[in-house]
């Protein structure tokens, strides 16, 4: 049974109004948020952002932090214990609206890197339990860092993961639409980088990734295309005045489209100092597209969402 006082220690007002770059981030239990390398999704019917990331405190696994204004977090636990799977790493979840399932990918590997799969874990709620289905080479080619994307005009589902070499190129594969296999459309896109993240603009297909230098932060990259299968131009690092040439020292992990907003979207970065741990932090900035194109990262110190222009309702 829960004591009252159980209940009334989980219920720890956070208050946060804004986003604090590395700073930090305190989530209703009172802990820091232990959420690496994953993702965000809005859904919709329960007005809720879930928050999937690597926990790294016990157990270790796949966290969720749930939100209703992206700034304060409640602790759901963690969803998917990691077990027996030596390497667990940026879990991220899709919604798959026609089965009403949540739909987990992750990096699956061992301690050397060189199972380099993708596991896939499944739920019927947003906040677990996740149960593993599958792991797996995708089309028989290694697989590291991953980005998920969905397309909001077709619903379909695409990784971009670092693949083949141990990580010296890109690919991109086109999941099942029950978002639970890849499918045969898997294509290299010809780039030399990790910690995808991937955003869509008046038809243009954005990647944002980091270099390949393990847990240190290193200059970031973007390249654009017509297709989300590509090809893509390497268009250099949107990181615009970085002091220390190393994307506002963080990796990407997703870009999250914020609904409610025209062109909102979010960079979700990690700032692991050395090694992925429970208080690892975030970088978490808004990415502008420009007139021309291009994408733009500004660092701010502390912002918050009303930089962004409402939608109508
Ligand atoms: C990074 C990668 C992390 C982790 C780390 C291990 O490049 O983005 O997710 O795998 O290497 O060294």
């Amino acid at each position: 049974m829960v004591s009252i006082f159980t209940t009334a220690l989980a219920q720890h007002p956070t208050g946060f109004t804004s986003f604090k770059t590395g700073e930090n981030w305190l989530a209703d239990d009172g802990l820091p948020i232990d959420c690496h390398g994953g993702n965000i999704i809005y859904v919709a019917f329960l007005k809720t952002f879930f928050w999937y990331g690597e926990h790294y405190g016990k157990p270790r696994g796949a966290a969720c932090y749930s939100s209703k204004d992206l700034y304060n977090w409640k602790n759901e636990g963690v969803v998917i214990q990691k077990g027996d799977i030596e390497v667990f790493e940026r879990p991220k979840v899709i919604y798959d609206k026609i089965n009403k399932k949540y739909v987990m990918w992750f990096h699956y590997d061992g301690n050397n890197y060189t199972i380099a799969e993708l596991g896939v874990a499944v739920s019927d709620k947003p906040t677990g339990p996740f149960i593993l289905k599958n792991h797996l080479r995708p089309n028989a080619h290694e697989s590291r860092d991953i980005g998920l994307y969905v397309d909001p005009e077709t619903d379909k589902a695409y990784i971009g993961y670092a693949a083949d070499h141990t990580n010296l190129t890109i690919r991109m594969v086109e999941l099942s639409g029950d978002y639970l296999n890849v499918t045969g459309n898997d294509v290299d896109i010809k780039a030399h980088c990790e910690g995808p993240g991937i955003l869509k603009k008046n038809g243009t297909f954005y990647l944002l990734t980091s270099g390949c230098s393990g847990w240190t932060p290193n200059p970031g990259n973007y390249y654009t295309a017509s297709s989300i299968m590509g090809p893509y131009e390497k268009k250099g690092s949107p990181f615009i005045g970085d002091a220390g040439d190393n994307s506002f020292n963080s990796q990407p992990c997703y870009i999250f489209k914020i609904p409610g907003y025209k062109n909102a979207y979010l960079y979700m970065g990690d700032r692991w100092n050395g090694s992925g741990s429970p208080k690892s932090q975030y970088v978490f900035l808004p990415i502008a597209i420009t007139p021309g194109g291009q994408m733009e990262l500004h660092f701010y110190r502390e912002w918050d969402l009303n930089i962004f222009t409402p939608e109508k309702k």
